[in-house]
Parts: C-alpha cells; structure tokens; sequence
C-alpha cells in the first residue's frame, strides 16, 4: 500500500503548495526531490564531460552516467548495453524510424500503426511511408476503441516490417496486448517498436518476457528530469542499425573518406549527452523501485475506480474509457468544449489536460475535438479526486444552464 503523506515528503512542490491537485501525471509527472539534488550536486560540484576526460571529475561523472545505464537495465530486465540515452520517447521512436525505416523499408513493405497511437509513435512511419513507398496500415479498433488480436491479424501480412504500437494509450488508457502481438509479429520475421511512454512509469515492465525489439520512455513521466529519454533494443538490432546523427564521442576512427563507429549504444548517443539528466533519471528508478511499482499501479487503479464511481453520479459527463486498466480517464462535458470546460478545473486549482493530447487519430474515431484527460499518479489521493468530482460537478452544473437556454 502507499502512504501518500510519505511520498509527497519527496515532493517539494506540496511545501509550495500544499493544496496542489495534480492530475496531469500522464503529461509530465511530478519531480522528486531526490532527482532534484542529483542534478544540482552534478552542476554545482561537476560540470566535466562525460567518456572523454582524463582526469578524476570526468571518471566520477562517467561513472555516474554509465551507472544510470545499469540501474535503467535492471528495472526493465535489459543488460546495460542494450539502453541508449536519448532526449525522450519522441527521439527514441524518431530515430528507429530514420535508421531503421528510411534505410531498409521499400515499395511493397509494410507498416502496421494504430489510431491509438501519440503522433510521435505514429508520424515518423507516415514519414517512411511517404519517404520510402511502404504502405501504413492501421489496426481497426474495437467498439470500445481497443488493439485487439483479432483485428491485428487482419493487418499483419508476411510484408509488415514493422509493427509500432503503443503499450499503454496517452488518451484512453488502454494497455495494449502487446505481449501477444510480438509473438505474432515474430512469427512473420518482423520488428516491434513499443511507446512505453505511458506504461513503464506505472507498470512492471520486462522486455525480455515482453520479447519487444525496441522499447521507449520518458525520464519526465517518471519523476525524473525533462530531455532525457531511454531507448531499449535487442543489442544484436542496435549492432545492425546504422546511427542517424554523426559526431562527437559516437566516432571510432575518422578519415577524409571512410569512418567507423563505436558500438552499440555509444554510437547513437552523439555529442556531449545530458549528463545531469541521465545521472538524475537513476533517482527517479531508485524511487520507484522502493515503493514498488505494482504499490503504484494499485494505488493509481484504486483512485481511478473511485473517481469513476463518482463521475457515474455527475449529470452530462461523458467518459470514453470507462474500462481501462490504468490511471487515465478520458471524457468530456456533454455539448462543451474541453477548453471551456478545463477553465472551471483551473478555477478550482485543479490541473488537468485538456485538447488532443498529441493523438489526433484517435479524437477522429471518437469524433471529438478533445477530451479531458485526469490522470492519477503515486503523490494523489482521495482528497485528489474529490476536488477533481467537485469541479466536474461545478463544470456540469454551470455549462448545463447554457445547454437548457
Ligand atoms: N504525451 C504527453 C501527454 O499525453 C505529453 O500528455
């Protein structure tokens, strides 16, 4: 079980702001403390270049580095050579789409996508497609606008390529059954990229059970600093992708008319890294891993529950999601603009999303300009969400009275 009292002590923010209602976790979670003086002790009492410094401040800052590296690995069941840092899930998705897509992908090739899918899992491969002449298909969701096996036998074909899907939906919350979609797909010999931007932050993940070929995340979601992102990939695909940017720290040997490179990672982590933000992303694993994340992933459901149980009694509240297994609750004011409607949350400091969520395939199926979105993380509670009830009632009752003018 979590204690919150306890866990929000590693969260400066509620000294600030003690009546901080916080349901924006699935944006950009909140930062602990801890990462907070990773960071600051890193620019205050370091400062060198990371793999190049001959000297005792460079090996500490190395090491430090290349440590997050082990304890990234350990917490997703990878080894340490498997991880590349990247600035986030975005750049991860982005370069596997440029060194894997526009370099190996032709006419006749074919890549499976979804509706469900943030447009940074999504945009890189109509890039490709648009680049390269492989087609983009999509997998059709289900009523409840699900991935289902089904449907996505009904896409895979000995010509996909790549499967790109997400593992948890920004939007509706939905966990993908991504374990057996790579089975099918490795029975056809072709790759699968996860967006575990919205699951490895709340769920236990193993990519060697998962068997996925890539895997990427955000530092940001899970406490940890902005602009630092992991990218996991088998080591024998990383050794086989060619990097996307050359440079500094990357390079082997370089002559006026050949080049070499280091060795996976290394050599797609080109210039000088966020050293502060991977040395700070550890804190951020560390926290978790202490708290256990199936603790958090019970805490989040448990909120979630009440919160549904609530908005059931609340007149005009239409929720999208109603039987997703995460913390995310997707759902608008009847006959009102998410906009419109997220000014009564803010009134009420309450912060939550409002708008398309960076996933405007999925606002289409649903038909909708946007939703709200509420999403619950370790730090939340029931006074949480009965501030969150208590504004959506307000923004019910209110806009209501337009509606009946
Ligand atoms: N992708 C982030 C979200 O879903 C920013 O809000």
């Amino acid at each position: 079980m979590i204690d919150v009292k306890d866990i929000r002590k590693h969260f400066k923010i509620y000294d600030r702001y003690p009546d901080l209602c916080y349901l924006d976790s699935a944006a950009s979670a909140l930062k602990l403390e801890e990462v907070t003086k990773a960071l600051t002790d890193y620019m205050d009492y370091n400062g060198t270049n990371v793999h190049r410094g001959v000297y005792k401040l460079s090996y500490e800052a190395t090491n430090a580095y290349e440590e997050t590296r082990e304890v990234v690995a350990k917490f997703i069941g990878a080894k340490p050579d498997e991880i590349v840092f990247t600035r986030g899930t975005s750049d991860g998705l982005n370069m596997l789409a440029q060194s894997y897509g526009l370099n190996f992908l032709k006419p006749g090739d074919e890549i499976i996508s979804s509706e469900l899918e943030h447009h940074s899992s999504q945009m890189p491969w109509l890039n490709v497609s648009q680049k390269t002449g492989a087609t983009i298909k999509y997998v059709k969701l289900d009523q409840e606008s699900r991935i289902t096996i089904e449907e996505f036998k009904k896409v895979l074909t000995k010509n996909t390529k790549v499967v790109a899907l997400t593992h948890v939906s920004n939007v509706m919350g939905y966990a993908t059954p991504i374990k057996e979609i790579i089975k099918l797909a490795h029975e056809v010999g072709t790759l699968v990229i996860v967006d575990g931007a919205q699951s490895v932050p709340h769920m236990q993940i193993n990519v060697k059970d998962l068997d996925c070929d890539f895997l990427a995340f955000s530092g940001h979601k899970l406490m940890g600093p902005n602009g630092v992102g992991v990218l996991y990939g088998k080591k024998k695909l990383l050794d086989m992708l060619p990097p996307v940017d050359f440079g500094g720290d990357m390079a082997e040997d370089v002559y006026t008319d050949h080049m070499s490179y280091k060795d996976a990672p290394y050599k797609f982590e080109t210039g000088t890294p966020m050293v502060a933000e991977v040395i700070a992303l550890k804190e951020a694993i560390k926290f978790i891993e202490k708290v256990g994340i199936e603790n958090i992933y019970q805490h989040e459901k448990y909120l979630h529950n009440l919160a549904l149980a609530g908005l059931a009694k609340i007149k005009n509240v239409e929720i999208y999601n109603p039987t997703s297994e995460t913390g995310i609750i997707s759902f608008n004011i009847k006959g009102t603009h998410p906009h419109d409607a997220a000014s009564v949350y803010d009134k009420n400091e309450v912060c939550l999303r409002a708008g398309h969520h960076c996933a405007e395939l999925i606002m289409h199926h649903l038909q909708v300009v946007g939703t709200l979105r509420a999403s619950f993380y370790l730090y939340n509670d029931e006074k949480d969400v009965e501030r969150f009830l208590a504004a959506t009632k307000e923004a019910s009752d209110f806009f209501a009275m337009f509606m009946e003018e």
